[in-house]
């Protein structure tokens, strides 16, 4: 330095241009999803989603396990959507179409936004995981739930479409979706019929579409309705008598 001076000040942006250095000397660009703060605020959210989607196809933490396979499948529905639904992984039906929610829990899903006066396009769908977990060379049709350590390297990508989005209110679908997304261990059981909070959002859980495929009880049914009846009253839509008493006993 020159007259001796051994300090120097740094701005934000520079700061940001060291650290991008310093990430890419270590190898590690690529598990940073998102631009900086302040260029993805001049960017629409269809672009930050079209960003991140490109990342994520080639997302290396996801990729250096090898346990995950190679097709990414992101996410589907309005990037200005107020409800945002966060399932767990992809199975075989979303790897051959390359959408989330498209199998036999995607069917239910439908019928369950579609009672709720909603359709697929008037709301976002995405995966804490974006990737099929792979089960080896007989894998045929089978899925396997992704583990927590495939979840955590997807978790970043997530977190940034939640970013990207701001949905007003997050449904996470099942176990997966609420630990990845609230840092708990605890049961579905356990967490629902309260509001949480991610990234400041109210978010609700309810059971996975495939726990109520498996349990086709009147009270399952019930306990799923009433979580997406609160997500309705949060958004202030208009809930009907006879949308208020589903799955009730008679
Ligand atoms: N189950 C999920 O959690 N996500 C999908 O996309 C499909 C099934």
């Amino acid at each position: 330095m020159e007259g001796g001076q051994m300090r120097l000040a740094v701005d934000d942006d520079a700061r940001r241009i060291l650290r991008n250095w310093m990430l890419q000397a270590r190898g590690k660009a690529d598990s940073a999803p998102v631009p900086p703060p302040a260029a993805a605020d001049a960017m629409s959210v269809e672009d930050k989603l079209a960003l991140l989607r490109s990342r994520a196809a080639k997302w290396k933490p996801a990729r250096r396990l090898g346990t995950l396979r190679d097709t990414m499948v992101f996410a589907t529905g309005n990037p200005h959507a107020r409800l945002m639904l966060v399932g767990e992984a992809p199975g075989f039906d979303e790897e051959r179409i390359g959408e989330p929610f498209v199998g036999k829990a995607g069917q239910l899903l439908n019928k369950i936004l579609t009672a709720m006066g909603l359709a697929r396009d008037d709301v976002y769908i995405s995966n804490v995981c974006k990737f099929r977990p792979d089960m080896g060379a007989h894998q045929g049709t089978a899925n396997r739930p992704p583990s927590a350590e495939e979840i955590a390297a997807c978790l970043p990508l997530i977190l940034a479409e939640i970013r990207a989005i701001r949905p007003a209110c997050i449904i996470c679908l099942g176990g997966s979706a609420a630990k990845a997304l609230l840092g708990t261990e605890s049961s579905v059981h356990a967490m629902r019929g309260r509001w949480l909070e991610c990234q400041g959002i109210p978010v609700r859980v309810t059971y996975h579409p495939s726990y109520l495929l498996r349990n086709e009880t009147l009270s399952a049914r019930r306990s799923v309705w009433e979580d997406m009846l609160a997500a309705m009253h949060l958004l202030g839509m208009p809930v009907s008598a006879r949308q208020q008493h589903f799955f009730l006993p008679s």
